[in-house]
């Protein structure tokens, strides 16, 4: 890995592209450069039908220690209200396609959130994840408050948020915070291996599949459970149902479309 680009990006391969985030020096920190490089690369990848999920990692000692605090000193109020960064972080959030996110090591501020922007966290055993703005005298500033709240719960993210405390891997999993810890060697084989899977599903079902699951996060139970009625009946009209379908009752593996 080159130390001079400071995120790597591959090419689609089994229809995964895998983002690394390559600040190994200053714990892989999120400048402008970075957070563009994510939007950038997600905007590609929505566009690109061989893509079909991403693995979102940096590589196996740190994940990322959050935003580039070096950049925060010349920053203004204004500066921040206008940043471009809150549209790449838009481009994140609204990303259609599957994220999976490989966590070794620190995740911490804006590093948490993005690793939380993720569908799927997969996390090594020696994975810290914290939201530690505060001690800063700011707070999490790219989703944070919220998402952090919804899954670990009110109690949990309160003592991280204004206490700054960080948890482990075994607390994001017991928390729902991360869905597996795996020894650190192995986070992004794993991970790898995950997105592989769910990219050689039929791309359709996965995309609405991963729509119907966040609205949960925004919608009563009663307009999430007619969004999920519509969404299962439009799936029944699609090319990759009838091969689905297909495929079980003739015992072959489906080809899947995205149709
Ligand atoms: N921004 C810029 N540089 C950072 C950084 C960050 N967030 N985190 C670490 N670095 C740099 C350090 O300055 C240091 O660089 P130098 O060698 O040039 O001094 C290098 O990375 C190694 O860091 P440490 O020497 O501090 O390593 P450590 O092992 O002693 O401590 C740590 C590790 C606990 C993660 C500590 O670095 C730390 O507390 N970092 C800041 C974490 C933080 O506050 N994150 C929130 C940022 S604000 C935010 O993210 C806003 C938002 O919501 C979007």
């Amino acid at each position: 890995m080159s130390e001079e680009q400071e995120y790597l990006v591959t090419e689609p391969r089994n229809h995964v592209v895998q983002f690394t985030l390559n600040r190994p020096k200053a714990l892989n920190a999120l400048n402008g450069n970075v957070v563009s490089g994510i939007a950038e690369t997600l905007n590609a990848a929505r566009d690109n039908d061989d893509v079909r999920c991403v693995l979102l990692t940096g590589g196996e000692k740190v994940f990322a220690a959050g935003a580039d605090i070096k950049e925060f000193p010349t920053q203004t109020v204004s500066d921040i209200l206008l940043d471009s960064r809150t549209t790449h972080w838009e481009a994140i959030r609204s990303f259609p396609k599957p994220i999976v996110a490989a966590v070794n090591g620190y995740a911490l501020g804006g590093g948490c959130e993005l690793a939380m922007h993720a569908d799927i966290i997969i996390a090594g055993e020696n994975a810290t994840f914290g939201q530690p703005e505060v001690n800063l005298g700011i707070i999490p500033g790219a989703g944070g408050t919220q998402r952090l709240t919804k899954v670990v719960g009110k109690s949990l993210a309160m003592k991280m948020i204004l206490a700054c405390e960080f948890i482990d891997a075994r607390t994001a999993l017991d928390s729902g915070l991360v869905a597996e810890v795996t020894p650190k060697e192995t986070t992004i084989e794993r991970a790898l291996d995950l997105a592989e899977t769910i990219a050689s599903k039929p791309p359709l079902a996965v995309r609405i599949g991963k729509q119907a699951v966040l609205k949960a996060f925004d919608m009563t139970l009663e307009n999430g459970l007619e969004f999920e009625r519509r969404a299962f009946a439009t799936l029944f009209g699609t090319e990759d149902k009838a091969e689905g379908v297909a495929a079980f009752v003739e015992k072959r593996k489906g080809d899947f479309k995205g149709r």
